[in-house]
């Protein structure tokens, strides 16, 4: 089983085969999954706004759902994400697959009654896979490295703050630093894909706004798919053994 998580992107999209819809029960609470094919290969597929589309970040229970993927025995999972730029340099629409991030703000752990403390960072075979497939596979220009920072959401960021972050980070978004570290915390493997749908606020001229974002990110999910389900493929042919087809 390989996990997706997806969130603008995959709203509007079917993105499986042979889908059935499964609720998992967790100690963190419960978790909406779609579990089905891709190419034969089985999926388990989180929204992670949610079905009705009710979940902002700042409300998403990131720990039910990485638990949910892991008692599903996804292992290996792909982060979808849509995120504003913080470089004028790039020409947009872009992917960019972040080999670090930054989340101050929204403190999230399975950890709050013992003292654990992992060394976070998104999983390397999965970063790698995403870029070899995106380099194959991408129109847009594929940025290989880069920093994500994460803010809380659910607003934009101001002016002021995005003239502070971009010393810092090359995009920003809303989510994929929190299900980095909770797949951390669970020991999973998980990495990031994400596009680059619009230039954060100050960045350029123009002015920006929420819906206009959702617009682009639907525009640009396709590309994203594409690559993601290839992924999927790369994936379960380098890193799941199982020769007749089983998880490891
Ligand atoms: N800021 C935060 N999250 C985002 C943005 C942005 O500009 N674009 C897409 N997700």
């Amino acid at each position: 089983m390989i996990g997706i998580v997806g969130g603008t992107h995959i709203l509007e999209i079917e993105v499986l085969s042979e889908v059935e819809e499964v609720e998992v029960a967790t100690p963190y609470g419960r978790a909406e999954v779609d579990v089905g094919t891709i190419d034969g290969i089985n999926v388990a597929l989180i929204q992670r706004h949610g079905k009705k589309k009710n979940k902002p970040p700042h409300k998403i229970n990131h720990a039910a759902n990485f638990y949910a993927l892991k008692k599903l025995g996804a292992n290996y999972i792909i982060g979808m994400g849509s995120v504003g730029s913080l470089r004028d340099d790039i020409t947009l629409p872009a992917i960019i697959i972040p080999d670090d991030y930054i989340d101050f703000f929204s403190g999230v752990t399975i950890y709050s009654d013992s003292l654990t403390h992992i060394t976070p960072g998104f999983d390397d075979d999965v970063r790698g896979v995403l870029i070899k497939v995106a380099k194959k596979l991408s129109k847009f220009p594929v940025i290989d490295r880069g920093v994500y920072f994460q803010t809380r959401g659910p607003r934009l960021e101001t002016r002021a703050e995005i003239a502070m972050i971009k010393n810092f980070a090359d995009c920003v978004g809303m989510t994929a630093g929190s299900e980095a570290t909770i797949a951390k915390e669970l020991n999973l493997k998980y990495a990031a894909i994400c596009t680059m749908d619009n230039y954060a606020h100050g960045i350029k001229e123009e002015r920006i706004d929420y819906r206009e974002i959702v617009k682009k990110a639907g525009e640009n999910a396709r590309m994203c798919l594409e690559i993601v389900g290839e992924a999927v493929k790369v994936i379960w042919d380098d890193f799941y053994t199982g020769s007749e087809g089983s998880d490891p």
